[in-house]
């Protein structure tokens, strides 16, 4: 298992290429074929934008092409045929994605009962916690979907790898489970679902973050984009860092933190266990992301430059600075012993240990985590669910026990 200490390079590069690849008549004709592209040399980083240098996975078969060796297999800008998930290169992307299969769950194996019947009581909430609930379904109601549609709109074209891929695939469908989770707490409660899934266009505290994130998939979902100059392969970089890093990295945890701190108090029970597994799939997320993007850097040296990560820097202090607005603006007053200044400072914490994750210098000395419990949901070695201290398992993907 992962979690979001694990050192991203302990893995990289660690598979030696096979000695044989001598093609035989028969493996010639059953399992000869790889892309002709394959046994082209990569031109250098200063290729025109009108070569495209990396494939897709649906190129043309060349039969009795060279078969693929680990070393032919590049992060971005590959040229082995991605229709072949071995030999294995990336192992870590690989054992992410057999970690996400291990922790499957789904929406309705959650027990909304209680959080119903308090939703529905007089007085068992305080408007400003009512509020809470209904700003972070409003976010992350869209904002799952924005992930989703950037995964497989932008990202996925630009990722040459087949165990990348394989990742990128699972975590699509566990953006499409999270969705699915925020439908169904809205379905539960009984919310005006036209009021929580519009909020991201009539509420500015829940746009911003969504408004912000757009431009960073735009390129990237260009059809006529193509990875292969500098230019290019740091924008991809830059749209990486902007959602994997950022967008879920960071836009993520104030809301995260106020719905757990409610579970935690023995309120929203339900709906706070959705989001506690809906956090440790993002925390898996972030590190898949933070592993692609160190891994392109160790391959490319040449995009990390000083005006870039400059750029970068900017970039996360800007994201940081609307999320401590967010926490203003859905926390005005303080509730459950919380308050706005506490999440600025938790978000300087993350932010720093984000900046630390991609090779950055820390931005905010010394921020501290006020929410230290939070990180007994991101420990993915002995997960609980701690609203009812039991251990819970999710090797075989089964319904959720409630004896
Ligand atoms: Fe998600
Ligand atoms: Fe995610």
């Amino acid at each position: 298992m992962h979690n979001w200490n694990d050192d991203p390079f302990a893995n990289l590069s660690s598979n030696l290429p096979p000695e044989t690849n001598e093609l035989t008549l028969e493996n010639n004709q059953v399992k000869g074929a790889i892309i002709e592209t394959a046994t082209q040399s990569l031109p250098e980083a200063s290729a025109s934008s009108e070569e495209h240098i990396g494939t897709t996975g649906l190129e043309k078969i060349k039969m009795g092409a060279r078969r693929i060796q680990v070393d032919d297999k590049k992060i971005i800008n590959c040229r082995a045929d991605l229709n072949q998930l071995v030999p294995f290169k990336y192992d870590w992307a690989w054992q992410k994605y057999l970690d996400g299969c291990a922790n499957h769950w789904m929406p309705q194996e959650v027990n909304m009962t209680a959080d119903i019947a308090l939703w529905k009581s007089k007085d068992g909430l305080t408007e400003d916690e009512r509020m809470i609930i209904k700003r972070n379904l409003g976010f992350f109601s869209t904002a799952d979907s924005l992930v989703a549609n950037n995964l497989v709109l932008a990202v996925y074209r630009h990722i040459t790898n087949p165990e990348c891929r394989q990742y990128l695939l699972r975590q699509a469908f566990e953006e499409a489970v999270h969705t699915h989770a925020y439908q169904y707490v809205i379905e539960s409660l009984g919310m005006d679902d036209g009021e929580i899934f519009n909020m991201y266009r009539e509420l500015p505290a829940v746009a911003r973050k969504a408004e912000w994130a757009l431009p960073f998939t735009q390129h990237l979902s260009d059809p006529n984009f193509h990875t292969g100059t500098v230019e290019n392969d740091q924008m991809l970089l830059r749209e990486l860092i902007a959602f994997y890093v950022i967008f879920e990295g960071i836009f993520f945890y104030v809301g995260f933190a106020q719905i757990l701190s409610m579970g935690r108090r023995n309120k929203m029970t339900g709906t706070a266990e959705q989001f506690q597994y809906i956090l440790r799939d993002e925390s898996m997320h972030m590190n898949f992301g933070i592993d692609v993007i160190n891994q392109i850097k160790l391959e490319n040296p040449h995009l990390w430059t000083e005006t870039f990560k400059e750029e970068i820097i900017k970039i996360i202090h800007e994201a940081v600075d609307i999320e401590i607005q967010y926490a203003y603006d859905t926390m005005p007053r303080g509730i459950l012993g919380l308050n706005a200044p506490m999440f600025k400072e938790y978000l300087h914490f993350i932010a720093n240990r984000r900046c630390s994750q991609i090779g950055l210098p820390e931005q905010y000395p010394g921020a501290q985590n006020p929410f230290p419990w939070m990180s007994e949901v991101l420990d993915l070695k002995k997960e609980k669910n701690f609203f009812e201290t039991r251990v819970t398992e999710y090797q075989t993907g089964g319904a959720l026990s409630w004896d």
